[in-house]
């Protein structure tokens, strides 16, 4: 956030509503949402930011007109034409050649708002497939975080100023007029899923062939788009593709995404995740307790990780370290070069064989807590209690672990001192 997008009334105000409503809108660029918050305050002839919170709370019914303000529902059919041509010629048959003839292909368009953007893409696919195969293959997800313009999407019915752009053929082919409206067909509707979902919260579909999100990223704050790009790269099938708006131009996470087209803003998707990508994710719990931009979040996490009281690190799936807090530098002898080190090669890799453990995470993620594990360090031995904690992504899948280690050499030592005594006791009574 900018330091002149800083205003106190106004976080309090987002506050309330996060609070309150379930609606976390600082994901938003904070200009965009001030100036659209003033729109609505002005319809209501409110001039600062304090009155509005006051009415808010007086008026529940005035969320829903306020994320109407915010969320903006505007699109069209075949809007930017040219982008969509190149997606019918060039993208729509690459994933068709790339499929056996009876597999499924699956679309999803995340920020559908009103529907035209999902018929669009029915129609191509239909073109593209023959209405029979389309029928039988294509499963279009359309999602939207504002439930009142999705159910507008679902009865598909458009005024003739609205299917202007759709060509005639097209539009009798397609949609059959009732009265003033023309509907698009429902037998072919029938592939449509529609549901609520928010890109920024919510666990990604998954094995999609064509993910289309257009116009939406753009109102997000920047952290809060590399975090929706990571969950797209989740949602995409290996050989998938990423169709934004002609105005976002934004990924430069190039490992995630391969530009296909940049003039037509469609990628394909790129190599794996890294843990960093994966650190990009809010985690699930945070969505209500949500208090600030993602990285005041991040720093926060690390500010705790760092104030264990007790050596800490994680390690990816691979086995390889990804970080360690202080404590751990200090009690292992770690630098900063040991950072993506195999732990194997490590002296912490020889204190337990990380390398199985992960591979036992893995099969059943259930925490693995090892007591007394003896290690003779440089200083003498030091037993060890340690508690492995799995760390898994929004999908599910293990991204790696985290380790911490408790001294109990003292008490170890103390319990041997006791049982050795006690021995001495009884063979002395046996005499
Ligand atoms: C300008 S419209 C774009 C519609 C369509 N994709 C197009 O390009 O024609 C933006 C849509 O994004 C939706 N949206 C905004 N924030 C969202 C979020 N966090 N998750 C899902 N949808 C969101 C809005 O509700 C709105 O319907």
């Amino acid at each position: 956030m900018n330091t002149s997008d800083y205003n106190p009334d106004f976080e309090a105000l987002l506050d309330y509503l996060n609070q309150n409503c379930g609606c976390d809108l600082t994901v938003y660029k904070r200009a965009t949402l001030m100036r659209r918050f003033q729109h609505r305050m002005q319809q209501l002839q409110i001039d600062n930011y304090t009155n509005y919170l006051q009415y808010l709370r007086g008026h529940a019914e005035e969320y829903t007109s306020l994320l109407n303000t915010v969320l903006i529902n505007f699109s069209g059919f075949f809007r930017d034409r040219d982008s969509w041509d190149y997606l019918a010629n060039n993208i729509i048959p690459k994933i068709i050649k790339s499929k056996q003839p009876h597999e499924k292909i699956r679309v999803w368009s995340a920020g559908c708002a009103c529907g035209e953007e999902v018929y669009t893409l029915a129609m191509l696919l239909a073109e593209n497939l023959g209405v029979e195969q389309y029928l039988q293959r294509v499963q279009i997800f359309a999602t939207d975080v504002d439930k009142d313009a999705l159910m507008q999407a679902r009865q598909a019915s458009f005024s003739e100023n609205e299917v202007k752009e759709i060509p005639t053929e097209a539009l009798s082919k397609y949609f059959e007029k009732v009265e003033q409206r023309y509907i698009f067909r429902s037998k072919l509707r029938s592939t449509i899923i529609f549901g609520c979902h928010n890109l920024a919260a919510d666990a990604p579909m998954s094995k999609i062939d064509l993910l289309v999100c257009r116009n939406v990223l753009i109102y997000l704050h920047c952290q809060t788009q590399a975090s929706v790009l990571v969950r797209f790269h989740f949602a995409l099938a290996e050989k998938g593709f990423l169709f934004l708006g002609s105005a976002e131009n934004f990924i430069n996470n190039k490992h995630l995404f391969i530009p296909v087209s940049l003039k037509h803003h469609i990628f394909a998707k790129g190599q794996n995740l890294t843990l960093e990508d994966h650190l990009l994710i809010q985690p699930k719990t945070s969505q209500k307790k949500a208090v600030g931009p993602l990285n005041t979040q991040i720093r926060f996490w690390q500010a705790a990780f760092e104030s264990s009281p007790f050596p800490q690190l994680v390690v990816d799936h691979r086995g390889r370290l990804f970080m360690a807090n202080e404590k751990a530098y200090t009690l292992f002898g770690l630098n900063n070069n040991n950072l993506g080190a195999p732990v194997q090669d490590l002296e912490i890799g020889r204190i337990v064989n990380s390398f199985m453990l992960m591979r036992q995470l893995n099969g059943d993620r259930r925490p693995i807590n090892l007591k007394n594990v003896e290690w003779k360090s440089d200083r003498g031995t030091i037993y060890l209690d340690i508690y492995i904690t799995p760390i898994s992504d929004v999908s599910g899948s293990l991204i790696g672990a985290n380790f911490t280690y408790v001294d109990v050499t003292r008490y170890t030592q103390h319990e041997n001192e006791v049982s050795t005594q006690a021995q001495i006791c009884q063979e002395l009574l046996r005499k």
